[in-house]
């Protein structure tokens, strides 16, 4: 039986999560956010206090034993819901460096394809139409410019109560784009087989539909 996959990479504070997760309702698929597997990986990282070390193979190890169920909007890590521990900015920077390592990013990759079932999958991340599911049957790239993306950011937190910084904000995520994209292994690229959706002026309904309608053009 042939299921499909919908592979939205792009940096981060991209809103792919948003539109992956509501594509993913509109059509009745799974969804994966595979960020969220680095950033447990990481959270486990940070607890076992400290950062590991830069050690790849206990990284590894870590992700490999991942003791995680995704369950609604829950993320069970044992008996925690960690949904929102691992969305913290320091979580995702840990992620970030954690995720250039390629011992770790092979312990993830079976347990990522194990999300593709019937009657098909949307996941978002970095590397999922150019690694983990090149097969995938639609690929977009997914992207605003960085200003656009540290708005969204800054009012996302504001509505949650939350201070921050518009400068801090920009930095992180030039940073982190720049992390992404750089690295040797699994590096976030436009792939020639990967349509670009820019986002920088469109709102998440415009996006959805943008997907949507590129998904029933592929069938
Ligand atoms: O998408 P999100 O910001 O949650 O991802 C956190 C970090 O995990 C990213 O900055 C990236 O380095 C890494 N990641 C990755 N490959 C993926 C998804 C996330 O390298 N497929």
């Amino acid at each position: 039986n042939y299921i499909p996959v919908i592979a939205i990479d792009g940096p981060s504070a991209s809103g792919k999560g948003t539109v992956a997760q509501r594509v993913a309702a509109k059509l009745g698929f799974h969804y994966l956010d595979s960020g969220a597997l680095y950033r447990l990986v990481a959270l486990v990282a940070m607890r076992s206090g400290g950062d590991l070390g830069g050690d790849e193979k206990r990284l590894s190890e870590v992700a490999r034993e991942l003791d995680v169920v995704f369950k609604g909007t829950e993320i069970r890590l044992g008996n925690e819901d960690v949904a929102d521990a691992i969305r913290s900015e320091a979580c995702g920077n840990a992620a970030s460096k954690i995720a250039a390592y390629p011992a770790v990013r092979a312990a993830l990759l079976a347990r990522q394809r194990a999300f593709r079932q019937l009657p098909g999958l949307v996941t978002d991340g970095r590397d999922m139409g150019s690694v983990v599911f090149p097969e995938a049957a639609l690929k977009i790239f997914l992207t605003a410019t960085a200003e656009a993306r540290a708005e969204r950011r800054y009012k996302q937190l504001m509505a949650k109560g939350i201070d921050a910084n518009i400068a801090t904000l920009l930095q992180d995520i030039q940073e982190r784009d720049a992390r992404d994209s750089n690295r040797s292994v699994a590096p976030l690229q436009l792939g020639a087989d990967t349509n670009l959706l820019d986002t920088t002026s469109l709102n998440i309904a415009q996006a959805v539909d943008s997907v949507l309608q590129q998904y029933a053009e592929t069938r």
